[in-house]
């Protein structure tokens, strides 16, 4: 029986498919909804952290100067419920595409480490600071910056949130650690959004998977893409002010279309 809803999806993968395939530079830009496949909750979704959580309580950096502990309790909260997923189909498709062809950047907004496992995993035993290995814009759960000299290292031992005295400190400086992540009132790393933005700005095409795209700079990676020229295609169930920037608007979810559009395990997608 003849669909027509099938068919204009189908042709729209076709296109998105097409268009990647030719593009020489994509960057990918993915936010939180890249994730909730794997089990970790979005910011602003019926189920959103934003929803049962004041942000400017927990992710600013007077809300760590007023009660440090508080706020590492969040975070330890964060990691516990995050280190347990693990990449979806989506992350995965992302970090094989990356590898098999050159010309291709992910940018996320996500704190949860699971671009840079799905790269580890997709570069085997190659090292896994590959072309898979995403920009993470907003930093990552499973590191710590030191509030006194400033000095960054991963981080995945257990928060000791008992008492301000328990809360992890540096071993060169002695000051408190805290998680290095972006918070708001926070700037983003000058390098870090300034190579995402370059890139953006010189790319043909830019995939954006899963993001609400209402915080800058992050979205206007997408937005300057558009701006330059890239062809703009959006993996969201639901409609976001990018959408009317964009080539093709794919509603559906990042597991389910992701694969599908870069040749996934069992679907044949761009060379
Ligand atoms: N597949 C793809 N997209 C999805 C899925 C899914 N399975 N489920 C939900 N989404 C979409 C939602 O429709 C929404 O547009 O993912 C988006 C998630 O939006 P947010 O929760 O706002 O997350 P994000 O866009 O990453 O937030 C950006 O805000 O609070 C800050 O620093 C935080 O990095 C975060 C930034």
């Amino acid at each position: 029986m003849f669909d027509p809803e099938r068919k204009a999806e189908s042709l729209a993968m076709d296109r998105v498919r097409r268009s990647l395939a030719e593009a020489e530079r994509v960057v990918v830009l993915t936010g939180a909804g890249v994730s909730v496949e794997s089990g970790v909750p979005t910011f602003r979704g019926e189920e959103g952290l934003w929803r049962s959580h004041r942000p400017e309580q927990l992710a600013t950096p007077a809300a760590f100067a007023r009660d440090p502990r508080l706020v590492w309790e969040w975070y330890a909260w964060r990691r516990e419920r995050v280190g347990g997923c693990r990449p979806n189909a989506a992350h995965r498709a992302l970090a094989r595409w990356a590898l098999s062809r050159p010309g291709v950047l992910i940018v996320t907004q996500n704190v949860d480490g699971l671009h840079g496992d799905a790269a580890i995993e997709a570069a085997g035993d190659r090292a896994p600071e590959t072309a898979a290995w995403p920009i993470e814009l907003h930093g990552s759960l499973f590191r710590v910056r030191c509030t006194g000299c400033g000095e960054r290292r991963p981080h995945v031992a257990p928060i000791d949130t008992g008492s301000r005295a328990s809360l992890p400190r540096c071993p060169d400086c002695g000051a408190l650690l805290r998680p290095d992540v972006v918070w708001f009132g926070e700037p983003l790393e000058d390098r870090t959004i300034g190579r995402a933005l370059a890139a953006a700005r010189g790319c043909d095409a830019c995939l954006v998977v899963g993001t609400s795209a209402i915080v800058h700079p992050a979205a206007s990676v997408a937005v300057e893409a558009a701006h330059g020229g890239a062809v703009l295609v959006e993996v969201n169930p639901d409609p976001t002010p990018l959408s009317p920037l964009a080539g093709v608007s794919l509603r559906a979810t990042a597991a389910t279309a992701v694969p599908r559009l870069l040749g996934g395990p069992n679907e044949a997608g761009p060379a």
